[in-house]
């Protein structure tokens, strides 16, 4: 049965990840997969994860099974990340959250509600977006379709193109928004355009769903959600995706929420129940650690502003890194100007490298970036960054 199979494409990310780790070259530099490196290079395990994980090897009594939408604790503080602590959407319940494994896991379970329990049938991603983003909803059975996003010859949003395309949309038809830090470009929405493209949602009845992968990377906890609640007050329906992996650095605890917006709570709970049937048929339910481990930090008032600090250490090294790459390019006379790197927001950079270019760097310098050109501007360090742009130089 197994004789006719032919082998799968590599996976641009992860795929990629494996063929560095392969790398004997001492001084290879791993500017690819989205995981923040600190200044010497590691991915560290933040101390407030270390210090939840030894109250927890204290306290916790059993490892029983989680519901299948997971820890409530951890469900009420991913609706207060999204929301903010004040808001009443989080006391009145017009919101259901599930506890998922990871943002990839909350994308497909969501991918999967509205394919079968609405008339969603098409979703617009971003072009370019993560390139997980079409394989996930394209696996799950909707048909994807792109809107123009990025001007890659202005190196800005091509708000004007994005607005044409989504004209286009049908009603039911979902659109995919990156909340933050938009992956692979790193260029954010303004307020103004997020408040437009939640008008124009509502009034072509298109069902906005959002990756909000990383919260806390561009500006802070709260002004990273912006979009989010501007589409919360004009918008009567939405799902946002969330991811952990960043914000606590715990990527391989497998961290993320699919959370359910409508506008009563008998139409959400309904609606959460058929997510709960996917999910139960899918993975069944999610593993604890990760979450308890996020839930604890949340709920401890020395441990969350321990995180807070780390969290913005982690914002402010990647912008320094940003600065740094931008000015030493400058510094060794390069002939191209790439200035626009400092509009970018979150980790990655949007370098208008070509794949040729990426290929050589690849080769000739055992230096990683995705193909389409990302830098993984959080893998830059003091140590690397002169090697880095003089290799630029050389490949371009
Ligand atoms: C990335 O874009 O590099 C991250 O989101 C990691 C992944 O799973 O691709």
């Amino acid at each position: 049965m197994f004789e006719s199979i032919s082998t799968a494409p590599t996976e641009p990310i992860l795929g990629m990840l494996d063929v560095f780790r392969a790398d004997n070259r001492q001084y290879k530099i791993n500017l690819g997969i989205g995981v923040y490196q600190d200044e010497t290079g590691n991915t560290p395990i933040l101390n407030s994860v270390k210090q939840a994980e030894a109250l927890l090897l204290d306290q916790e009594i059993n490892k029983n099974y989680l519901s299948i939408d997971g820890l409530p604790i951890f469900n009420h503080y991913t609706k207060q990340l999204l929301f903010g602590v004040n808001n009443t959407i989080v006391s009145n319940i017009v919101a259901r959250c599930a506890q998922t494994p990871g943002g990839t896991s909350a994308l497909r379970v969501a991918a999967e509600f509205l394919l079968q329990h609405t008339a969603a049938t098409r979703i617009w991603i971003s072009n370019p977006s993560w390139p997980n983003h079409k394989n996930i909803f394209q696996a799950a059975g909707l048909q994807v379709k792109k809107y123009v996003y990025y001007n890659s010859i202005k190196h800005t949003i091509d708000f004007n193109g994005m607005l044409n395309s989504l004209s286009q949309a049908k009603a039911s038809d979902i659109v995919l928004f990156h909340g933050c830090c938009h992956n692979p470009s790193g260029m954010d929405l303004s307020i103004e355009q997020w408040s437009e493209l939640a008008n124009l949602t509502r009034k072509k009845h298109l069902l906005p769903l959002f990756d909000l992968s990383y919260q806390g990377f561009a500006s802070s906890l709260e002004n990273d959600t912006e979009g989010l609640k501007i589409f919360f007050l004009t918008n009567s329906e939405l799902i946002i995706c969330s991811s952990y992996s960043k914000m606590f650095s715990l990527y391989n605890e497998r961290v993320g929420a699919c959370t359910i917006v409508a506008t009563e709570s008998d139409i959400v709970n309904r609606a959460f129940s058929q997510i709960k049937s996917i999910i139960r048929t899918n993975y069944s339910n999610p593993p604890a650690h990760g979450a308890l481990i996020v839930a604890t930090i949340l709920g401890n008032d020395r441990l969350r502003s321990i995180w807070e600090r780390e969290l913005q250490h982690m914002r402010e090294r990647i912008k320094k890194m940003r600065m740094l790459l931008v000015t030493t390019l400058q510094d060794k006379n390069v002939q191209q100007d790439f200035s626009f790197i400092n509009q970018q927001n979150g980790m990655f950079s949007f370098s208008g490298l070509t794949p040729k270019q990426v290929l050589k760097l690849r080769h000739q310098f055992g230096i990683y970036l995705v193909n389409s050109g990302r830098i993984n501007v959080a893998g830059i360090t003091l140590n690397n960054i002169e090697q880095l742009c003089e290799a630029i130089i050389a490949v371009l």
